[in-house]
């Protein structure tokens, strides 16, 4: 693998023991995967944020580490919102090790933006190299925005940060981002909601595994783009998909998709995983709302007052440009929550049935919190929490 000079120094542990060890990481990784070089990134994502799932091993060794991040790197959305925890419900002994998990984050120079949704808040383009490790935020960035990312691990995208670069295969290269099934729906999908086209990414991500799949039949907007990408993410494990004439890679080349499988989706295939379960509590926002969700959140809820606890999860960044909109939703009695969300937070294994507009957290929801899951439109989602 080629290293320039001060990859060099940095392995030699000239620029301490952290950084020597991070770049030992990347480099190990870049073996495995037979990458010939390391690329320069614009930005890190880190994942392994919450102490629900990083917990004391993992707090541990992250307060070991002496360096700073060298690119823009925004951290994962942790296990409660950080200004706002009691009034959530958060355990304080919960709460006292997630903010000693922030606070050794914050030390390495990672931003605390606590968020899936950086491409809200950091410019990010067509082509950049990237090491993201959230997969929905993977997915979005590759597919939705024509960015390169491996989905990387909290580690490694923690070394990313530190070192500036990360080992170049996968994602990184055109010609592994090549469509490898097709998928066609069969459906009227002009009046198709966030939760239609996240109930699409459920089906197809357990078809697809880890394939790229190209859709046709189907012309998603960027939140909707966003809702497909999560699911499949979740159910399956894909880091990358393009749509006919709508995602920019499959605008710019003329793919040849002769010999590739090709799957039909029916409308009933989606249908069937809307249900009416009776549910407790009803969360949005997975993943974290951009403005325009919020804006619809917004309208539809105006004059009328939550029965039922109502979660909005967006990132403080897009609440803070949003305030009018999140007044506006909380006078209702709804929470729109920075930092976390239905998943990594413990607040919300309380409950036993949980109404979501997310695929993601159609899948997720049920592992993560105990609950049962309940996809619906956003219009549903407002419904039931109001009735
Ligand atoms: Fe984001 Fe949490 Fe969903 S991290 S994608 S809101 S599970």
């Amino acid at each position: 693998m080629h290293l320039d000079p001060l990859d060099e120094q940095i392995l030699a542990g000239e620029q301490g023991e952290t950084r020597q060890k991070m770049l030992e990481l990347l480099v190990a990784l870049g073996k495995v995967f037979g990458a010939e070089r390391l690329v320069p990134i614009k930005s890190a994502q880190v994942s392994g944020a919450s102490y629900k799932t990083i917990g004391k091993y993992g707090l541990a060794w992250l307060v070991s580490l002496d360096a700073k991040a060298v690119v823009p790197a925004v951290l994962n959305p942790i296990g409660m919102p950080r200004g706002r925890w009691q009034e959530m419900g958060v355990d304080p002994g919960f709460a006292e090790n997630q903010n000693a998990v922030v606070a050794a984050y914050e030390q390495l120079g990672i931003r605390l933006d606590c968020t899936c949704t950086p491409y809200y808040l950091y410019e990010t383009r067509l082509g950049d190299h990237l090491a993201w490790s959230e997969s929905s935020a993977v997915c979005y960035a590759n597919s939705v925005i024509g960015a390169r990312t491996n989905r990387e691990g909290g580690p490694s995208a923690l070394a990313a940060a530190l070192i500036g670069k990360t080992p170049c295969y996968g994602f990184h290269l055109s010609k592994n981002r090549l469509p490898r099934i097709v998928i066609d729906v069969h459906a009227d999908t002009k009046h198709w909601s966030i939760a239609d086209y996240g109930a699409l990414g459920y089906h197809a991500g357990k078809l697809v595994g880890n394939r790229i799949p190209y859709f046709r039949g189907i012309s998603p907007a960027p939140d909707q783009l966003k809702a497909i990408g999560a699911a499949m993410a979740a159910t399956g494990a894909v880091a990358l998909y393009h749509v006919e004439d709508v995602t920019p890679e499959a605008k710019i080349n003329h793919y040849d998709l002769a010999g590739l499988e090709i799957i039909p989706v029916e409308s009933a295939d989606i249908a069937r995983l809307f249900t009416e379960i009776p549910v407790e509590a009803v969360a949005v926002g997975c993943p974290h709302c951009s403005p325009a969700e919020l804006g619809e959140i917004a309208r539809l809820l105006a004059g009328k007052t939550v029965t039922k606890p109502f979660y909005i999860f967006a990132s403080q960044g897009v609440i803070d440009q949003n305030r009018q909109v999140v007044e506006t939703i909380e006078r209702t009695g709804a929470r729109v929550y920075a930092d976390t969300c239905m998943v990594v937070s413990p607040v919300m294994e309380k409950y036993s049935a949980i109404m979501v507009n997310s695929g993601k957290a159609l899948a997720y929801v049920p592992d993560m919190c105990g609950a049962l899951a309940r996809i619906g439109t956003i219009e549903d989602c407002v419904n039931v929490a109001t009735e």
